[in-house]
């Protein structure tokens, strides 16, 4: 197979939720029919458990876990697909935001009753915001829920899409009796069984047909021809094309857990996502098809052996192939590096690889050298655009414990942040060092991994912050923003690129500093042009 042949049959997409709608199993029977696994359950050791959120060291165990199967690839009518994972619990979010830098189209999962929730929201703002495709799958349609125009409504109002619907329910719940496919036109009965692998479907060209009464019965099939009347009526029809823009977004229904609709959903994700696309770098936009490698690490997973602090990077191919012992270039430290084992994600397992294509994901062993964000390339001196910070939604001021150990715990700091674990603010007037994190958690993980990683202490201290917010003075020498600067030295810090960051200390004071100072521009994340 020709270069370009594996580059158009990649699929490298991620599934986003709210916890709870159905991520993991829509996941696990995905792989299901890819063969990738032979029974239900295997995918859901993975899971970040509710139960574990005040217990961290069950977190970073399953975190440890999860890093097999932080990429779950597979052979799907020979289309290699890779699903990345992206954790549905709302502390680990970042992560999350972050992957979504690596995929090429998104799934987005949302709960037939209760429809659209709140990390959703957020999840849906960082792909329109990247113009990332993406289908939308209502699930748990054997429960009773809410209203299919009304979710899709919702789902246009409150996430900001612009919806057509590729299936539609017939029933709901009790009277669930399954799925017509506006997509392929048949019909998929619902027969409740989740044993079944694939539902037989009935080819239905013309929805007028008396035939649909014999399988639906007479009110069912008035009902269904009324809803798909009213589908023509209000929806535009499918666009590829607006598809791949972003701004146009199919949905289709089903039971994740029953296994029902997920077919239909596969197959028209195959035929309609996008294969690797281009990126765009600082300094050029790059494309899939180029020959030589360019590739940008994404996330970082500590090893969870304390005793050794190897880490694995993960690296998305851009363009050209990733080959194992060749050299490349880490273009933010200006040295070449060689990997002997980097690491190809399948269903379960990780193994080394010769060579991989745009679209993969390589995890390459690292004892420090790579932070989120970094690119590999050929030579060449690109940046890949910064990976976005976001406000976090609690900050700490972190105290060294041990004197003696100051060195340790600076270094401890650095490294975490790195790998993203949180994001450190350095206060402009007193050099104080806070930590801010997106959920409460990460302030005990890392305590915890400074000091059995570190051998270092630190102890915590309330800093009430509302919101950070990114400084751009537009004119770095007018009187305003030096008058903001003098006026809000106490809430100034600069993050760990050197950015000035606002820290409002609350809702009233940052609308009142975006009100007095017009000009300087305050943004909710560190992204901004
Ligand atoms: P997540 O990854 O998005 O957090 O969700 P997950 O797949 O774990 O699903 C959350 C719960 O919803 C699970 O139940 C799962 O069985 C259930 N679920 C998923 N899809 C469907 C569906 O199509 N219909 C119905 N009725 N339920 C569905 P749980 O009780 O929390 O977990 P478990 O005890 O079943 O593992």
């Amino acid at each position: 197979m020709g270069f370009r042949d594996e580059i158009e049959r990649r699929r490298t997409f991620g599934i986003i939720s709210h916890p709870d709608a159905g991520k993991t199993t829509l996941t696990e029977k995905l792989l299901l029919f890819g063969g990738a696994i032979q029974e239900a359950g295997a995918v859901k050791n993975n899971k970040i458990k509710k139960s574990a959120t005040s217990d961290f060291m069950e977190i970073e165990k399953q975190r440890g876990i999860s890093v097999a199967t932080s990429v779950l690839a597979f052979i799907y009518r020979d289309k290699k697909i890779n699903i990345l994972d992206t954790p549905g619990h709302k502390d680990f979010a970042e992560d999350t935001f972050r992957t979504l830098t690596a995929v090429d189209s998104v799934i987005v999962v949302v709960d037939v009753a209760k429809g659209v929730e709140e990390q959703t929201e957020k999840l849906v703002e960082v792909c329109r915001m990247r113009n990332i495709p993406m289908i939308v799958f209502i699930n748990k349609l054997d429960r009773e829920g809410k209203d299919a125009f009304d979710l899709l409504d919702e789902v246009e109002q409150k996430l900001g899409l612009s919806v057509t619907p590729l299936s539609f329910p017939i029933g709901m719940g009790y009277d669930f009796k399954g799925i017509y496919n506006i997509y392929e036109k048949n019909i998929n009965l619902f027969s409740g069984d989740s044993k079944k692998n694939i539902e037989d479907t009935i080819a239905f060209d013309d929805i007028n047909s008396p035939q649909l009464e014999e399988f639906i019965g007479e009110k069912a099939a008035n009902e269904l021809r009324e809803n798909l009347e009213l589908v023509n009526g209000v929806y535009p029809p499918f666009s590829t094309e607006d598809y791949l823009k972003g701004t146009q977004q199919p949905v289709f229904f089903g039971s994740a857990l029953n296994n029902f609709g997920v077919r239909e959903l596969l197959d028209c994700f195959i035929d309609i996502a996008p294969s690797p696309r281009a990126k765009m770098a600082e300094e050029r936009l790059v494309q899939a098809d180029e020959k030589n490698l360019t590739g940008f690490v994404f996330k970082i997973h500590a090893n969870m052996d304390p005793k050794h602090r190897d880490r694995l990077a993960f690296i998305k191919i851009v363009s050209g192939t990733f080959e194992r012992n060749k050299p490349y270039l880490h273009v933010r430290q200006n040295k070449k590096l060689k990997f002997s084992s980097p690491n190809a994600f399948f269903a379960e397992k990780k193994e080394i690889v010769d060579i991989s294509y745009p679209g993969d994901i390589v995890g390459l062993h690292d004892t420090g050298n790579f932070k989120i964000g970094d690119t590999l390339t050929e030579g060449e001196l690109l940046h890949y655009k910064g990976i976005p910070n976001f406000s976090p939604e609690h900050f700490r001021y972190i105290n060294n414990a041990d004197p003696m150990k100051a060195k340790q715990l600076y270094k401890g700091i650095d490294q975490l942040m790195d790998e993203g674990v949180a994001q450190l603010f350095t206060l402009e007037m007193n050099n104080r060092k806070v930590i801010g994190t997106v959920g409460a958690l990460q302030f005990e993980v890392i305590q915890y991994r400074l000091e059995h990683e570190y051998g270092a202490k630190c102890t915590y201290e309330n800093f009430p912050v509302y919101k950070a917010c990114w400084v751009d003075p537009q004119d770095n020498n007018s009187e305003e923003f030096k008058e903001f600067k003098r006026v809000k030295q106490k809430f100034l810090a600069m993050d760990k690129r050197k950015q000035l960051v606002f820290l409002a200390d609350s809702q009233f004071s940052l609308q009142m500093t975006q009100q007095k100072y017009p000009n300087v521009k305050l943004h909710f994340t560190s992204e901004f042009d």
